[in-house]
């Protein structure tokens, strides 16, 4: 099996979207493994988005990704990342609401920045990107761990 990231973004959290996408996930064969709810401060999203730091939106998005909590997970199955990739869809929300309707971002975004929800790119990402929420040994950071829902 494989594991990739996923992470509702602040307008998934207050827009209350959290238990329909983990039944989507869920309904969708992945197991949550990990997860844990975070504010992130600036430095830290910087840091997350790193790849992104020339783009002309990349302080934007800073802004709307430390805007409120994120509820961050580890999802596991065979093919997770790919497999993920397509669940949420296309990065721009309103693409997906036309082109791919039952897919979350659908669900619950809104344009190409509010789009509510995150996952890895390749393997390679979701190693980085996991290891980055979930240090082996905690530094100070609550993570929660548990095998079921
Ligand atoms: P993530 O799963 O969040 O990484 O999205 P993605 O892989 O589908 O898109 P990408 O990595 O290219 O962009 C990261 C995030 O930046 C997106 O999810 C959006 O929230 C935001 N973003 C991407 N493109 C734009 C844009 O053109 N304008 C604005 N304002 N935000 C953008
Ligand atoms: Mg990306």
């Amino acid at each position: 099996t494989q594991k990739t990231l996923a992470m509702i973004k602040p307008d998934g959290m207050s827009g209350n979207y959290t238990n329909r996408i983990k039944n989507v996930i869920l309904e969708s064969g992945f197991r949550i493994v990990k997860e844990t709810i975070v504010q992130l401060d600036e430095d830290t999203a910087a840091s997350f988005y790193a790849e992104h730091s020339t783009k002309s939106f990349f302080s934007n998005l800073i802004k709307y990704i430390t805007s409120g909590p994120v509820l961050v997970m580890v999802l596991e199955k065979e093919n997770a990342v790919a497999d993920w990739r397509d669940l949420i869809g296309p990065t721009d929300a309103h693409k997906a609401k036309v082109t791919r309707p039952h897919s979350i971002r659908a669900m619950c975004g809104l344009d190409s920045e509010k789009n509510c929800i995150h996952g890895s790119d390749s393997t390679q990402s979701a190693q980085r990107e996991i290891s980055f929420f979930f240090k082996e040994v905690s530094t100070g950071a609550a993570v929660t761990e548990h095998d079921e829902l």
